[in-house]
């Protein structure tokens, strides 16, 4: 199937979508084409200046009230929403999972109209539990934006953005890139996403590298293969990313041991030789040193595992305001 009857077949999931195509919530990168992409890629890096002002601030949602809602740890995440609303002027709230009623029995839905009855104008949501923003957002009223901040095994959008955002600042245009994703594929949220939009993007040879048991059952897309040899999977490549054992999230029996894992599937001096000259490495984080890749590789030159952070506010400050504008119009209309 080609990348662009993926994208017709998933663009007719509208639930993200106003009826012109514009963004109501952000809750997956299945069905926003590749253009809808690079558009907020390109208000992304509009956004990178700001914080080299005296003021780091904007003011394209002043007046707004953003409530970051955390079911689930997080660094990253939580504290690059917070600093992307922050820097865009809104108002900003966070409630993670231990501080929260629902700890007293409240449910997700009555927590949520209190929340409402607050006057919010987006949540921002880690679960999980997947399709749990996608609740929230079939549960908000209307001019309320949702974003999925990680959902289960199933999404993981924004981190997929900054991936691709990191992707093109070091490596330009997408489509002759080969792309390696090593390790815990079958758990992983950041692989879905990243995969749905490395497609929408163009790239024709995504390698996903991980063994058997880490796999996903069937191949996502023709242009999506499977490994399970490390070298192999990793000859000629320009960007590898590495991805978390999710321990959390898997069954017994899946893994002899951490220690096998490094020797057979870890990124090593040695392990990635077979890489191009100017490849970057890349881990959305939390990085298990020592098992998925050694310190020499995380903090060595080609690591781009802190500018991934670091895109993640600018592209964070992309995706709310977009969101932000495309409600104030519909609320111009009513
Ligand atoms: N990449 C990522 O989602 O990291 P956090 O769990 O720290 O947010």
């Amino acid at each position: 199937m080609s990348v662009e009857s993926i994208q017709t077949r998933v663009e007719r999931d509208t639930s993200q979508f106003y009826s012109d195509g514009r963004l109501k919530h952000f809750l997956t990168i299945e069905g926003i084409s590749g253009q809808k992409l690079t558009e907020l890629l390109d208000l992304a890096q509009s956004f990178l200046v700001v914080e080299h002002r005296a003021i780091k601030k904007v003011p394209l949602l002043r007046g707004k009230t953003l409530v970051n809602l955390f079911f689930e740890p997080s660094t990253r995440t939580r504290t690059t929403f917070e600093l992307a609303a922050k820097r865009l002027s809104a108002d900003v709230l966070t409630i993670q999972s231990q501080d929260s009623s629902t700890r007293k029995g409240e449910s997700l839905l009555d927590m949520l109209r209190n929340l409402e009855a607050m006057a919010v104008d987006l949540f921002v949501v880690r679960h999980a539990q997947s399709g749990a923003a996608h609740f929230i957002a079939q549960h908000v009223t209307p001019n309320v934006a949702v974003v999925n901040a990680g959902d289960g095994r199933h999404a993981h959008p924004t981190q997929a953005l900054l991936d691709m955002f990191t992707i093109r600042h070091f490596k330009g245009d997408f489509i002759p890139l080969r792309v390696a994703i090593v390790g815990d594929i079958m758990h992983s949220r950041v692989a879905r996403s990243q995969v749905q939009a490395l497609l929408a993007l163009g790239v024709q040879d995504i390698r996903l590298i991980a063994p058997k048991t880490l796999l996903p059952r069937t191949r996502w897309h023709p242009n999506v293969s499977h490994e399970w040899e490390l070298q192999h999977g990793l000859k000629d490549v320009d960007v590898v990313i590495a991805l978390r054992l999710q321990n959390e999230r898997m069954q017994a029996g899946l893994l002899p041991s951490p220690e096998e894992y490094r020797a057979l599937y870890g990124l090593t001096n040695d392990s990635i030789k077979v890489l191009k000259k100017d490849a970057i490495i890349m881990h959305p984080g939390p990085i298990n040193r020592g098992v998925e890749m050694d310190s020499d590789i995380a903090d060595g030159a080609r690591s781009v595992i802190l500018d991934q952070v670091h895109f993640g506010i600018a592209v964070r400050m992309a995706i709310l305001s977009k969101l932000m504008e495309g409600s104030d119009r519909e609320a111009a209309k009513l």
